[in-house]
């Protein structure tokens, strides 16, 4: 065991096991795990085929490292294959793949995710966030359940909007997102064969559905992302089926599965700090602080992976070819070294810095957008929910700790007043 008394929060602590992360009872609160873990990285594990990193340093050097790979299936902790090597079943979705393919897929979607461009969305992530926001009020003093009447159903549709997917099919695809969703959590937290197994059937039954809209779309395009990836496909090489098919199902579920808990977790943050939401209230301007407050203080990714290859070094460890690095995500946005009194939330820090986003060349396409929205929801949930209270039996949280979030956050209240429009 390594420990590194210079740390802040976490110094001192033993290390707990890895495992401790996939133990349910740490969902609620996995920061004190994560300062013990961060605070005695980077350390190996498993003969030195998983390194873990939670130095914020050693995450960011990490992340942006070309020789950190994406390609996780390559790593030394991947199942054997039997027989001689077989193709992939299917081809990844760009978040798995190095340069050249990575860059190419990568860059016929950035334009759609560009700030410029989702800066003219606005309008409509105010309007639909106040009609969710009214709907919850219509039947005057009662309870909003922030998830479902909130925070899930404002990214799903916009980015259903975005990509040109029918709205009345949410319901078919919202167990198939949960699922992929659940396996992209690292083996040592994963239940095995029955989360993989779900995952493989929602990925088939994604994979047929969206077979049957791009034959649809092609028939008949329109102005949405879904056309214009089929007129790349059309165009030539860029891109096959089978990648358009992956990069569809990367965008709905990334927008599905990540701002769902960043805009629920910045509410809860402000429920449990009266003081910041009343300032809130009183300087909407502070909403767009709020969030990036909430992504280094709750992240919603709360862990990420790469593949070492190269020689690579975690601060003085040297990693062999072909193993995991795990970074914690979530751990380096309280690493007190980048961060004064890392546990405690507030939305003046200005904490741009963190690493919720990763960084480097994966650096979340759709940072504008869920920052946008993020920032949209809590105005207008701040401006128009009177006398706000958390409701403690309330509030549980999804089985996942990779993509973390509540399941659902239950929240009393006076009224919901009329909407209003605030400049950002
Ligand atoms: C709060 C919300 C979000 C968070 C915290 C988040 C976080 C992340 C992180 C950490 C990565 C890098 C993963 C890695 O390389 O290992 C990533 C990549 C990505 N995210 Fe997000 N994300 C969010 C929302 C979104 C949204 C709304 C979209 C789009 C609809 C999106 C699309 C993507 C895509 C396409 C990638 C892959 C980028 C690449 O491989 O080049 N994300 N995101």
């Amino acid at each position: 065991m390594r420990m590194n008394d210079a740390d802040g929060a976490g110094a001192g602590l033993p290390r707990p096991p890895l495992a401790a992360l996939a133990d349910p009872a740490v969902l609620p609160d996995p920061y004190p795990v994560l300062a013990a873990l961060r605070a005695a990285s980077p350390f190996a594990e498993a003969g030195g085929a998983l390194v873990v990193a939670g130095r914020h340093r050693d995450c960011s050097r990490i992340l942006r490292d070309p020789r950190a790979s994406s390609e996780r299936d390559r790593s030394l902790l991947a199942p054997p294959q039997p027989g001689p090597p077989s193709p992939p079943r299917r081809p990844a979705s760009f978040l798995s793949l190095d340069p050249p393919d990575h860059t190419r897929l990568r860059r016929l979607v950035s334009k759609a995710f560009a700030p410029r461009v989702i800066a003219g969305l606005e309008p409509r992530i105010r309007v639909l966030a106040d009609e969710l926001l009214s709907s919850a009020g219509a039947g005057g003093p009662g309870r909003i359940e922030v998830v479902s009447q909130l925070a899930y159903p404002l990214p799903v549709r916009i980015i259903s909007e975005l990509l040109g997917v029918p709205p009345g099919d949410h319901a078919r695809f919202a167990a198939w997102s949960a699922s992929l969703a659940h396996s992209v959590q690292p083996r040592f937290l994963s239940d095995g064969g029955a989360s993989e197994a779900a995952a493989i059937q929602a990925r088939n039954e994604f994979a047929a559905y969206f077979r049957e809209l791009i034959a649809a779309r092609r028939a008949r395009p329109s102005g949405d992302l879904l056309s214009e990836l089929i007129r790349a496909e059309d165009d030539g090489q860029r891109l096959s089926p089978e990648e358009l098919i992956a990069t569809c199902v990367l965008l709905l579920v990334a927008g599905h599965e990540t701002t769902v808990s960043l805009i629920s977790n910045a509410v809860l943050a402000l429920l449990r700090h009266p003081g910041q939401l009343a300032a809130l209230r009183a300087d909407p301007g502070l909403a767009a602080g709020a969030v990036e407050e909430t992504l280094r203080y709750d992240a919603p990714v709360q862990l990420t992976a790469r593949i070492a290859r190269g020689g690579m070094q975690a601060g003085e460890l040297s990693v062999p070819d072909g193993a995991v690095l795990l970074l914690l995500l979530a751990a380096a946005g309280r690493d007190p070294e980048v961060f004064p009194e890392p546990d405690r939330f507030d939305i003046g820090r200005a904490a741009g810095n963190h690493l919720a986003f990763a960084a480097g060349p994966h650096f979340c396409l759709g940072a504008p957008l869920a920052r946008l929205e993020a920032t949209v929801a809590v105005q207008a949930f701040a401006a128009r929910v009177t006398r706000p209270e958390l409701d403690p039996s309330g509030l549980s949280y999804k089985p996942n700790l990779n993509l973390r979030g509540p399941a659902s956050l239950t929240v009393g209240f006076a009224g919901i007043r009329a909407p209003q429009h605030h400049s950002r």
